[in-house]
């Protein structure tokens, strides 16, 4: 049967995935009595993701804004910057046990669940900052690190002073260096070959390596499979390749390179808006082939997640099919990398 919310009640100490220790954080989220069947809302006006790179200062008035005010909010308020963060931890950090087999631990990477998971996150994240500042327009901006202009990190994160910023990242890696796809710590590559590089890795990843559904999305994964049955093409690789070289250069890799960590990197969320449209562009790509899993084992798994208005909330995979019927939209942008047959 289908993976279904954890019960929050059981939340425990999770684990440090990258040594293997239990973590000295706890990341469970607030109780709440009530939960919630989401449904969502009728669109009235599309939010718009803009690329990062290109958005203006007008925008990032408003999101610097919004964020500002979500590191405001009681630590106790599941909106807040730390409880959300602490949301990715949950998830990710074997803390919850999953619901209908209380000998495995619920771990949403790694597996088929990946893409629609991490859409729910930043649809939430995206509405209580769009509540925050009184914008029911207003949308993430992603970070188009498949597109040469947008390879390095984007210029507005980097700023000491914003509220974008975060510390924990490795300064070598700050602009004009160009993110490198193909990323490990001790091979990277030569920054003169990494454009050329990454939109090999983009076409291998959306095109050539993508024959059947799990090359995409990833493997199979229900109630009382172990965590990590294997990830698709871009979340193996070019999306893990962005949050170890984004994060501290040491075994930890705080933040972005950390699970239990990376929800505290405010780029977190424009990396991951970036691998939700790669998802959207991908279904475009697919033709008359199928674009998703019929199982109801996969469409009808649901997850819990505290909405804009502090309400717990039921989700479920079979509605993040589409991104224009959850209220959002991206900009769009060339995608150089599709004729990079290699
Ligand atoms: Cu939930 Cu990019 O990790």
């Amino acid at each position: 049967s289908p993976i279904s919310s954890p019960d929050l009640t059981k939340c425990t100490k999770g684990t440090n995935l990258n040594t293997n220790k239990p973590l000295d954080v706890n990341c469970c989220p607030p109780l709440s009595t009530q939960i919630i069947d989401y449904k969502l809302p009728p669109v009235e006006k599309f939010r718009v993701r803009p690329a990062a790179q290109t958005a203006g200062e007008e925008y990032y008035a408003k999101f610097e804004k919004a964020i500002e005010l979500m590191k405001a909010l009681p630590a106790d308020d599941p909106r807040s910057f730390m409880q959300q963060a602490n949301v990715h931890c949950a998830y990710c950090n074997l803390t919850y046990e999953q619901a209908g087999d209380n000998s495995k631990k619920l771990q949403i990477h790694n597996c088929w669940l990946f893409f629609p998971w991490h859409r729910w996150y930043l649809y939430f994240y995206e509405r209580i900052l769009g509540k925050l500042i009184d914008d029911p327009t207003f949308g993430l901006p992603f970070w188009n690190w498949d597109h040469p202009d947008g390879m390095p990190m984007p210029e507005r994160f980097a700023r000491s002073e914003s509220p974008l910023y975060d510390a924990r990242r490795n300064l070598d890696h700050l602009p004009p260096a160009l993110l490198d796809l193909n990323y490990s710590p001790n091979a990277p590559t030569k920054p003169k070959k990494i454009v050329s590089n990454n939109l090999t890795v983009m076409y291998t990843e959306m095109i050539r390596n993508v024959k059947k559904l799990d090359d995409f999305y990833g493997a199979k994964y229900v109630t009382g499979s172990d965590p990590n049955p294997g990830p698709g093409t871009v979340e193996r690789g070019s999306h893990t390749a962005a949050h170890v070289w984004t994060g501290e250069a040491t075994a930890t890799g705080e933040d972005m390179g950390n699970f239990y960590s990376t929800g505290r990197e405010p780029l977190f969320f424009a990396h991951h808006a970036n691998v939700d449209r790669l998802w959207t562009l991908w279904r475009g790509l697919r033709g008359s082939k199928p674009k998703e899993y019929t199982e109801a084992e996969w469409l009808n798994t649901d997850f819990l997640f505290y909405d804009e208005n502090a309400q717990l909330v039921r989700v479920t995979v079979k509605d993040t099919l589409e991104n224009e019927k959850m209220g959002y939209v991206y900009e769009e942008k060339d995608l150089p990398w599709l004729k990079r047959r290699p």
